[in-house]
């Protein structure tokens, strides 16, 4: 019995090359490939896998248990890492990693096999995810050990072994694309000080080139699910991102430049865009604000949107933790409901209004005006009360 393995297929240089690779070794390769929203034709990929020598070829439309199970949970905890990225490429890593675990135990494979290198943060996601959820398959990482150190020594190797390889130019940047964000890295942006090109962008124009009237978006939630955008429903929640992705990345919105903390103890210079997420964490928020009580929204913006962002990033997706944060989230996810009017305009997003039927803004009580329903004179015992413990250390410091 020849060793099977199934690998996280994209089509690009390094994982054809692994193909073929793999195969020189004694695997037979299984490819596995996942529209996960990056918005490119996948028909030519069988055809080209197998060029490579792949002996299956696996593609799937993945992008609507991708919005659901992993974009929507990661909205509802408003998780941002390190305060700014909205975990685009992490999130993809392990349902991929699920997918190939499927795979390996349908086709009888003993290996999972994936393109990431040695310093960066997907090979940890990919492998975690696979060995929580079958810790018998061995995972593979070519690129990890191989003997190539250059593209070009790959495209030599790809041309000697007639791998179909692109012979477009390439952009100098490495991209990682799917519904929910854009990540670019390499070339230019690997000075810190150096601003990102404008051709490192996709999806966002630039806010100059943006409308230079603004406009006006009305997204609807229900139980914590987006739903519509401008009255329009959605069935499936993959395509309102996709979208809002058109819609906001023509004002030049979800543009991020950051230099993070990897896992693997380096900081990065990333760039991403993420337009549809942005404006729907702006949305989310808003309203999970309008409809919590404070001690509620405190403890949740004080626990979770960091926490949460951690363990996504540190590919412990599997793991309890996730999944009883989502139970504390998706709990809260009943209160987000109504409509968030937004305004897009020249790269920033903006609510500009709020509705909710289960809003606890009482205008009686905020009003300054002869409305006003608010007992003024239980505000002095309050305060009196509230304020006792900097009074009494006043005292005690003035000695
Ligand atoms: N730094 C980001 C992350 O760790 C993006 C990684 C993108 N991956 C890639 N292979 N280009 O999530």
């Amino acid at each position: 019995m020849p060793k099977r393995v199934v690998l996280a297929y994209s089509g690009g240089l390094d994982t054809s090359v692994i193909v073929r690779w793999l195969t020189d070794r004694g695997f037979e390769v299984i490819t596995y490939t996942a529209d996960v929203g990056q918005g490119e034709e996948l028909s030519e990929i069988p055809q080209k896998a197998k060029a490579s020598g792949a002996v299956e070829a696996i593609v799937e439309d993945l992008r609507e248990e991708f919005a659901r199970e992993y974009c929507l949970p990661t909205l509802r905890a408003l998780a941002l890492y390190e305060g700014k990225y909205p975990l685009s490429a992490s999130l993809s890593r392990p349902l991929i990693a699920k997918k190939l675990v499927q795979h390996a135990e349908k086709y009888g494979a003993d290996y999972v096999a994936h393109g990431s290198t040695g310093k960066g943060n997907d090979q940890v996601r990919f492998e975690l995810s696979s060995w929580a959820l079958n810790p018998e398959l061995e995972v593979i990482a070519p690129v990890r050990e191989w003997e190539f150190k250059s593209r070009e020594e790959e495209v030599d190797y790809a041309l000697r072994h007639s791998i179909p390889v692109k012979a477009t130019k390439e952009k100098p940047y490495s991209i990682d694309k799917n519904l929910w964000g854009i990540s670019i890295e390499c070339g230019p942006l690997e000075d810190p000080w150096v601003e990102p090109p404008e051709d490192a962008f996709e999806w966002t124009v630039s806010p100059k080139k943006a409308p230079d009237e603004p406009e006006y978006l009305e997204i609807g939630f229900k139980e914590g699910t987006p739903i519509s955008i401008n009255g329009k429903t959605y069935e499936l929640l993959g395509e309102l991102i996709i979208d809002l992705n058109r819609l906001a990345g023509r004002h030049g919105i979800g543009r991020i430049d950051m230099v993070e903390n990897r896992l693997v103890g380096i900081k990065s210079r990333e760039v991403y865009e993420a337009p549809g997420a942005t404006v729907l964490y702006e949305a989310y928020r808003d309203l999970l604000s309008l409809t919590l009580d404070r001690f509620t929204f405190h403890y949740f913006l004080s626990h979770i949107p960091s926490q949460y962002a951690k363990v996504v990033y540190e590919g412990l997706w599997f793991s309890p933790l996730r999944s009883a944060m989502d139970a504390f989230t998706s709990s809260l996810s009943k209160y987000v409901e109504g409509v968030v009017r937004l305004k897009l305009y020249k790269g920033s997003v903006q609510v500009v209004g709020r509705y909710s039927p289960r809003s606890l803004y009482v205008e009686d009580l905020a009003t300054y005006s002869e409305k006003d329903a608010f007992d003024h004179k239980a505000g002095a015992s309050f305060t009196k009360v509230f304020g006792l413990p900097l009074k009494i250390l006043g005292r005690v410091s003035k000695g």
